[in-house]
């Protein structure tokens, strides 16, 4: 038998999945925060995103199920790449000061930026939960005024707020890893190297730092509808040329 029969190939199987995994929700996520961000352009543009994704354009009638099945789909996947990452978090305390004094002693990127990872990951494991759950269980309850009054009323905001600041960075580090983790982009000689790491760098820093103010900027205005409006009656968002229909979230 040869030689090459022995090699077990399910840690690169598994590793390749983690990297399928995280790039699916990154692009996921960047595709989220923009579409919610329509509430930046007007409350209209909100609600048509949201009938968008309810099926309205395509199947003639609004169906919220498909937000859940959506919700369950990207909670599973989340699942199977928390797993997989789970592999590689330091286990015990003695590992983790290893690490953290590798990290001062040699003051690496890159080292540092795991560590984020790591930390980040752990606070989605919560924030994203209550998160899903509620998209899950109230898929009819999405709208301009539906998810003011949750963010504001319900003082859902700090919740969103740190679960942005922890998934923006989390994904922009993770697809920043991943660049150099495959090898995508690399210079030809290794004297350039640092400077195209440095470069790939630049750029994740300046996409999050883009998300993070459409992100902030989104947040902002959920709130100040939430406290501006009266919610009293439990009317919903329509658009005036569907004033005199039935009310729709
Ligand atoms: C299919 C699944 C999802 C749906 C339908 C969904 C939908 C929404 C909606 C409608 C909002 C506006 C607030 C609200 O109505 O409560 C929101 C906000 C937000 N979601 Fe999701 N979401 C999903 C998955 C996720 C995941 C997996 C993450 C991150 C791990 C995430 C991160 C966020 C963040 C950070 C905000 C606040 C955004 C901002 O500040 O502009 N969402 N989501």
């Amino acid at each position: 038998m040869k030689k090459r029969d022995h090699i077990d190939k399910t840690p690169a199987r598994l590793d390749f999945l983690q990297s399928a995994t995280g790039i699916i929700l990154a692009l996921f996520i960047s595709g989220h925060i923009l579409f919610e961000s329509s509430i930046l352009i007007s409350n209209n543009a909100m609600y048509n995103m949201t009938q968008f994704f309810e099926g309205y354009y395509f199947l003639g009638s609004k169906h919220p199920m498909i937000i859940t099945a959506l919700a369950t789909t990207v909670l599973l996947i989340i699942i199977v790449h928390a797993i997989l990452a789970m592999r590689k978090f330091p286990s015990t305390y003695r590992q983790y000061k290893m690490i953290r004094e590798h990290t001062l002693r040699m003051n690496h990127h890159d080292t540092s930026l795991w560590i984020i990872q790591v930390v980040t990951g752990f606070a989605m494991f919560f924030l994203a939960s209550i998160h899903l759950y509620i998209m899950i269980s109230q898929p009819e309850n999405i709208g301009p005024y539906a998810s003011s009054e949750r963010i504001a009323v319900d003082m859902m905001w700090p919740m969103y707020l740190l679960l942005l600041f922890a998934v923006v960075i989390h994904a922009g580090v993770g697809v920043y890893r991943l660049i150099l983790k495959w090898g995508l982009f690399e210079a030809d000689q290794q004297k350039f190297m640092k400077q195209r790491r440095a470069l790939i760098r630049t750029i994740m820093y300046f996409i999050v730092t883009l998300y993070l103010v459409v992100g902030v900027a989104s947040l902002w205005r959920y709130m100040s509808i939430g406290y501006e409006h009266d919610f009293d009656d439990g009317a919903r968002y329509h658009p005036v040329s569907e004033l005199p229909q039935k009310v729709q979230k």
